[in-house]
C-alpha cells in the first residue's frame, strides 16, 4: 500500500494540486509539496526534477505532477532514469498505467480537469498493484533502452545529425 508521493505543479497546476493535496492528507497519505506555492508564473520542468528525483531516490514511492495540460511534465519527468510518468486523462489509463506499465509518477492536466476527476483518477491509480509478468519483461526493456542510451546524446535537441568529416 502507498503511503508517501510527492507533489509538484507548475502556476497552471497549482490549483488542482492544492485541491489534490488536501485529498490526500484526508485519506491519510504522507505528502511531501516540493511546490510551486502560488499561481505566479514558473517553469514545468524545475517541479518535474525534483519529484522525479524524489522518487528515484526513494524518498517517497510515488508522484503526482500536475501542469497546464500535463503534456511538459511528463517529458520532463521521464528524462530521469527510473521514471515513468503516466499522463492521465481518465479512469482507464490511470489504471492501466499502474497495471502494465507500472507507472511511479502520475501526470495530470490542471487545465483539462476539475478537483472531483482529478482525485477520481489519482485513487485509482494509488489503488493498483502493478500486475507484473510479461508486463513486467517489458517494463524492463524501458529500463534496458535507458542503460543503452545513458551519457548519450545528453543535452542534444534530438535528432543529432551525423558529424561531418574533415
Ligand atoms: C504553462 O502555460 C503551460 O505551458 C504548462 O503548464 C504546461 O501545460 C506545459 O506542458
Amino acid at each position: 500500500m502507498v503511503s508517501t508521493i510527492a507533489l509538484g505543479a507548475d502556476h497552471a497546476g497549482y490549483g488542482l494540486k492544492e485541491a489534490l493535496k488536501a485529498w490526500l492528507i484526508n485519506y491519510g497519505y504522507q505528502v511531501l509539496d516540493l511546490g510551486t506555492h502560488s499561481t505566479d508564473s514558473v517553469d514545468y520542468p524545475d517541479y518535474a526534477a525534483l519529484v522525479a528525483e524524489s522518487v528515484v531516490d526513494h524518498k517517497v514511492e510515488r508522484g503526482l505532477l500536475i501542469c497546464g495540460t500535463g503534456i511538459g511534465m511528463a517529458m520532463a519527468a521521464n528524462k530521469v532514469p527510473g521514471v515513468r510518468a503516466a499522463l492521465c486523462a481518465d479512469l482507464y489509463t490511470a489504471r492501466m498505467s499502474r497495471e502494465h506499465n507500472d507507472a511511479n509518477v502520475l501526470v495530470l492536466g490542471g487545465r483539462l480537469m476539475g478537483a472531483d476527476m482529478g482525485a477520481d483518477i489519482l485513487k485509482a491509480w494509488l489503488e493498483t498493484d502493478f500486475a507484473g509478468g510479461r508486463h513486467a519483461r517489458r517494463v524492463d526493456k524501458i529500463a534496458d533502452i535507458e542503460r543503452r542510451h545513458a551519457g548519450d546524446r545528453s543535452g542534444e535537441v534530438a535528432p543529432r545529425r551525423p558529424a561531418r568529416s574533415p
